[in-house]
Parts: C-alpha cells; sequence; structure tokens
C-alpha cells in the first residue's frame, strides 16, 4: 500500500532519508527516453523515495539533467546524491567535477557527492576536495562508492577519512558477499550502505524461487528482492526504472511481511556468504 511508510536510514550527521530511493543509470542517453525518463522520477518523488542516486558518468551528465528536470521547482524535497569519476578526484578536479555536477542538476547544493570507485589520485587529496566543498557549501557530505572492508580502513587513517558517510555498493540477493564483512563493518560504525543494482539489473526476476515466494505474498519478484535489502539496518536500495508503473510496483515492496520461514527459504535459494569474497562490481 502506497500509504505504508518508507523506513528511513539516519546518516552519520543525522540526515534521515528513505531506504528507498531512485536509480538513474542508463538515464540521459536518448532524448527519446527523457519525458518517460522524467515523468517516472517525479513518480517517484511523489511517493515518497525522494532520494536520488546519478553520477556524472551517466548519460555522459545527461543523467544529472534529467535529474535536474524531474526536481525543478521542488528541490528542497529531495535528496541528491551524485559521484564523481575516479580520474577526476584530484584536490582542483573533484571541485571542478561538482560544479559541473551542480550545474547539469540545476542546484547549488549536492546532498551526498561519492568517489564513484577507487583511482589513482590519493584517497588524502579527494577528501581534501570533499572537505573544501562541504565548506563551501556545495555539498551536504560525502562518501565512497565500490570500497571494500580494506579501502573503508584505510580511508578512516587519511585525514577527516571518518567523516565519511556512505558506502554505495553491490548489494542484492545473489550479491551477498559484503554480509560477511563489509556490512557489519559499516553498521557497527554507523555509516549506511547504499545497494546499487538491488535487483542485479532485472536478472535475478526470474529465479524460480524468489518468483515462487513472492507469489504467495501476491507480490512482484522485485517487491521481495526490495523487501530483503530493506529488511537490513542501515541499507538503502536505489532501484532504476523509466517507467512510473514500476516505480510504484517497487514503492509497494515496504508493505511485505515475510515470515521466518519465508526468509529461511529464500537464503536457502540465495546463500548468505560462508567466508571473505572480495568486493563484486558492476
Ligand atoms: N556506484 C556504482 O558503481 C553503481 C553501479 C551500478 C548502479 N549504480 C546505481 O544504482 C542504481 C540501480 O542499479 P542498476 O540500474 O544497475 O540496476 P537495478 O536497479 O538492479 O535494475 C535496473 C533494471 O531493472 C529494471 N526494473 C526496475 N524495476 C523493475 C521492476 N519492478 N520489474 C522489472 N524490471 C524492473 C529496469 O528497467 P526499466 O527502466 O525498463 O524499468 C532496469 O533495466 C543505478 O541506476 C545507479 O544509480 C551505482
Amino acid at each position: 500500500m502506497q500509504d505504508d511508510p518508507i523506513p528511513s536510514v539516519k546518516f552519520p550527521n543525522g540526515t534521515e532519508v528513505p531506504a528507498l530511493g531512485l536509480g538513474t543509470w542508463a538515464m540521459g542517453e536518448d532524448a527519446g527516453h527523457a519525458k518517460m525518463e522524467i515523468e517516472s522520477l517525479m513518480a517517484g518523488i511523489n511517493l515518497g523515495m525522494t532520494l536520488i542516486d546519478t553520477a556524472e558518468m551517466y548519460g555522459d551528465g545527461g543523467a544529472e539533467e534529467i535529474v535536474g528536470q524531474a526536481i525543478r521547482g521542488r528541490r528542497d524535497e529531495v535528496f541528491l546524491v551524485s559521484k564523481v569519476y575516479p580520474w577526476n578526484a584530484s584536490l582542483k578536479g573533484t571541485v571542478e567535477a561538482c560544479e559541473h555536477s551542480l550545474e547539469r542538476l540545476g542546484t547549488d547544493r549536492i546532498d551526498l557527492y561519492l568517489l564513484h570507485w577507487r583511482g589513482n589520485h590519493p584517497l588524502a587529496e579527494t577528501v581534501a576536495a570533499f572537505e573544501m566543498l562541504k565548506a563551501s557549501g556545495k555539498i551536504g557530505a560525502w562518501g565512497v562508492s565500490n570500497f571494500d572492508t580494506d579501502d573503508m580502513e584505510e580511508l578512516l587513517r587519511v585525514p577527516d577519512g571518518a567523516n565519511v558517510a556512505a558506502n554505495q555498493v553491490l548489494y542484492n540477493l545473489s550479491r551477498r558477499g559484503i554480509e560477511y564483512d563489509l556490512l557489519p563493518w559499516c553498521q557497527s560504525r554507523g555509516i549506511p550502505i547504499m545497494a546499487y543494482s538491488p535487483i542485479e539489473q532485472g536478472h535475478i526476476l526470474h529465479h524460480p524461487e524468489l518468483i515462487h515466494i513472492a507469489k504467495a505474498y501476491q507480490a512482484t519478484p522485485a517487491q521481495l528482492a526490495l523487501a530483503f535489502l530493506l529488511e537490513r539496518d542501515g541499507v538503502i536500495a536505489i532501484p532504476k526504472t523509466s517507467n512510473a508503473e514500476r516505480v510504484a510496483e517497487n514503492r509497494d515492496c515496504v508493505s511485505l511481511e515475510i515470515t521466518d520461514e519465508d526468509w529461511q527459504a529464500l537464503d536457502a535459494a540465495f546463500p548468505p556468504p560462508a567466508m571473505k569474497k572480495s568486493l563484486e562490481m558492476l
């Protein structure tokens, strides 16, 4: 039911966001799809999925422009997340990349700005740039993406590295590796995990056991896959769809109340990790 509230997740600075947001990868690539993409994001905002995840990479800046159009006149209703390419993540390059993103988004503030993945620029330099952007009010907080536990530990040893507000990683039923170490590491420090590709880009939706269990709740496989993520503390799922009906379908995952028995059946179909696995990336 769309009246059921979306659970929230708190960032270290106290800001609360919905645990279910909107992804934008592959948006802004084709002008013919722009209207549909903008409408799907607007539908999501209307349904309370007010966290929007984008990046300078997506559509070569095109996705940020789509987001800019979707939030026009309602900037204060949304929590904007964008990302800097690793090769732009020098002291000067990070600031410039952020300013370009702000222009495309049509705003003067990105709420959470992430290093998209690790590159060759020293972490200390990227963090210093993030702190400068924070001091100037251009970003509200900063974080990282695709960082495994050892990367996070290294980050914490860098000056101001402990100000990291989030880590965005690949996490879904078929990619549970982080449950072994990274997820508990982040949870114990109050650092939210943003689960990207939460339905494995659509590929897990054909899994027979997922379909079977979802059916018992008159739910869709996507809803069950998202409910699995929302069940975990400090996890924000950011499914992407350019279809307003699917946005509403995904939103409804919050109403699912799964029995312990069915969670166990899901664990049997998608086993949690028994040992450390290196973080996977898409
Ligand atoms: N930090 C990183 O390195 C990184 C990497 C990957 C992704 N991300 C972020 O995470 C977001 C989500 O990940 P993702 O886009 O890779 O994959 P995803 O959200 O797991 O899946 C997106 C795909 O599933 C389809 N879909 C969505 N809802 C559906 C539903 N209810 N039923 C059937 N199909 C559905 C979409 O198609 P339609 O659009 O046609 O509905 C799209 O093809 C991205 O958009 C991006 O913002 C970050």
